[in-house]
């Protein structure tokens, strides 16, 4: 069995895996030697909000990219941990649409209550790594951000949870040198308030761009024109927002489009996604990919074709997040605990050509969801990971889809049933476009049940 294992990164990917390990420990296995690499000084990953941007106390690249007024933009009930429900957390049921603050509470608090701080090195950044073939181990050097003291250490498996929307894709366009106001990436993004009473140009036609439409209007921006590349989001916008098509060029204030029409813009909120960046991992190990839901050479999509003793998790595009980590966590740890035996290689490689092949077939999200839906589900069944009702999650998640459409201010303001309790959920006691604060004491203020509730249900118009 392996000796030491290496995990880089404590956000909701890390923290699954560090628990993975706790669960099989207290069923009486022989787990090795755990080491946590973090290089923020708290655990959270992406939902650890800052309000820095660029580079941190150390120099380091600010990993977060969440902003104040994040809510969550899929129903809790679809990534609601089995092994710790929200009303395990919470003590009562919740509304299905938290802000981040509330989501935050969420991962760490079982992360408290299986005690993995302690495997954590906090402000240690991976600088680096390989592989030995001689030794048949993995070299991991870190440097320790407060003292600069690098060390380089020894392991048997690495487990990448690095994350992979935190470094943004930035293209640039002609006449951006000369723009007279602020270009940013939404990595960037702190406060929507920045941009109250500013004209707006959002690039990009995926959850950031809408997102930072939405709360840029509700926290009071003039107008807010959103560019696509490849096609609209088309939702029924509220008044003050529009889209169209790709952008041209910017002539001073004034933004040029596709269509011939033009727009004077104060700011550029550039909503155009994000690398997966590993500039830490020597190029054979090293995953290259865009934003997909099945990633190349990653067999299950966690093990490195090319020596499975890697694993990266969290690597996909993401409808299912936290219940995702957890099955490729567990499916990750029962490999390194020898219960798990890979296939030959040939063999992975072939189930991840056909994987990817039936991506490339998926004619919308509803397909989408199912294929990630299914992907997980392959994970769940080989381990000991505790049931809940995958079909539920597929049901919400395209009801949520539909919800956008009928009204994209209005689907936060939806309920759905627990997969594990089979609990409904109450409504928020304002709707989400009337709540301009977002803090977890006002969320938990007030959370009435839905039936009593019901007037609210519907979607207000927009
Ligand atoms: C703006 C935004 C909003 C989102 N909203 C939602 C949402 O509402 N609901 C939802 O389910 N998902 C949401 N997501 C998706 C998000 O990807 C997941 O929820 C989740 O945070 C991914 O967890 P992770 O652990 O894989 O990666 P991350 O959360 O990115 O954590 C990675 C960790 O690795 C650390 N790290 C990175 N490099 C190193 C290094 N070299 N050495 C040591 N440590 C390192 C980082 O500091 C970080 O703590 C959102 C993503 C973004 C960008
Ligand atoms: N909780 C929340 O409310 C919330 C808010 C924001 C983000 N998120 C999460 O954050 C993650 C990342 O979402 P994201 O929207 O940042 O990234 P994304 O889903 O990868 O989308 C990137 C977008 O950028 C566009 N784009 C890329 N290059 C471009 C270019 N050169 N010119 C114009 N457009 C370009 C793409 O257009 P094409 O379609 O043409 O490729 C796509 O629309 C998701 O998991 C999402 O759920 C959540």
């Amino acid at each position: 069995m392996a000796s030491r294992v290496a995990i880089i990164g404590a956000g909701p990917s890390g923290l699954a895996q560090l628990h993975a390990f706790c669960e099989a420990r207290k069923k009486g296995a022989d787990v090795p030697e755990l080491v946590c690499f973090e290089k923020q000084s708290d655990w959270g990953g992406l939902w650890n909000y800052t309000w820095r941007t660029g580079t941190d106390e150390y120099g380091e690249l600010v990993h977060s990219s969440m902003y104040r007024y994040l809510w969550s933009n899929g129903p809790k009930e679809c990534l609601e941990f089995a092994d710790y429900t929200f009303e395990d957390h919470f003590g009562r049921p919740i509304p299905s649409f938290p802000p981040r603050e509330a989501l935050f509470d969420y991962i760490t608090g079982r992360a408290a209550k299986s005690d993995v701080r302690r495997f954590i090195q906090f402000s240690t950044a991976v600088r680096w790594v390989s592989f030995e073939e001689e030794r048949g181990t993995f070299r991991v050097t870190v440097e320790r951000l407060n003292d600069r003291d690098t060390r380089t250490e020894e392991f048997d498996h690495v487990i990448v949870a690095s994350g992979h929307f935190s470094v943004p894709n930035t293209p640039a366009y002609d006449g951006f040198r000369q723009f007279p106001g602020r270009i940013m990436h939404s990595h960037d993004v702190r406060d929507a308030q920045e941009f109250t009473g500013k004209r707006l140009l959002v690039l990009g036609s995926s959850y950031s761009a809408e997102d930072i439409a939405l709360q840029s209007r509700k926290y009071g921006a003039e107008s807010v024109t959103i560019s696509y590349r490849t096609a609209p989001m088309g939702f029924e916008w509220p008044d003050g927002i529009e889209e169209v098509p790709l952008l041209r060029e910017v002539d001073g204030r004034t933004a040029h489009f596709a269509d011939g029409t033009t727009r004077d813009v104060d700011v550029i909120v550039l909503c155009t996604g994000y690398q997966h960046y590993f500039p830490y991992i020597e190029d054979s190990l090293r995953l290259r990919t865009t934003n997909v839901l099945y990633p190349p050479n990653l067999y299950k999509g966690v093990f490195w074709l090319d020596n499975p003793r890697l694993a990266y998790l969290g690597m996909q595009d993401q409808y299912y997040t936290f219940t995702l980590f957890d099955a490729e966590a567990w499916y990750a740890r029962d490999h390194v605990l020898g219960r798990i035996f890979l296939p030959p290689r040939e063999e992975m490689e072939e189930d991840i050509a056909a994987w990817r092949a039936r991506e490339a077939e998926l004619a919308d999200p509803l397909e989408q969801i199912d294929f990630q839906a299914d992907h997980m589900e392959e994970l769940l069944k080989e381990v000991d990971y505790p049931a809940f009702d995958v079909q539920l999650t597929r049901d919400a998640f395209k009801a949520w889809e539909h919800h956008k459409e009928e009204s994209i201010i209005g689907y936060r303001d939806r309920a759905f049933a627990s997969p594990c309790t089979g609990t409904m959920a109450p409504l928020h006691h304002e709707a989400w476009w009337d709540e301009m604060d977002d803090s977890m004491s006002t969320f938990l203020g007030d959370g009435r049940r839905r039936d009593e509730f019901s007037a609210s249900a519907a979607p207000r118009p927009a």
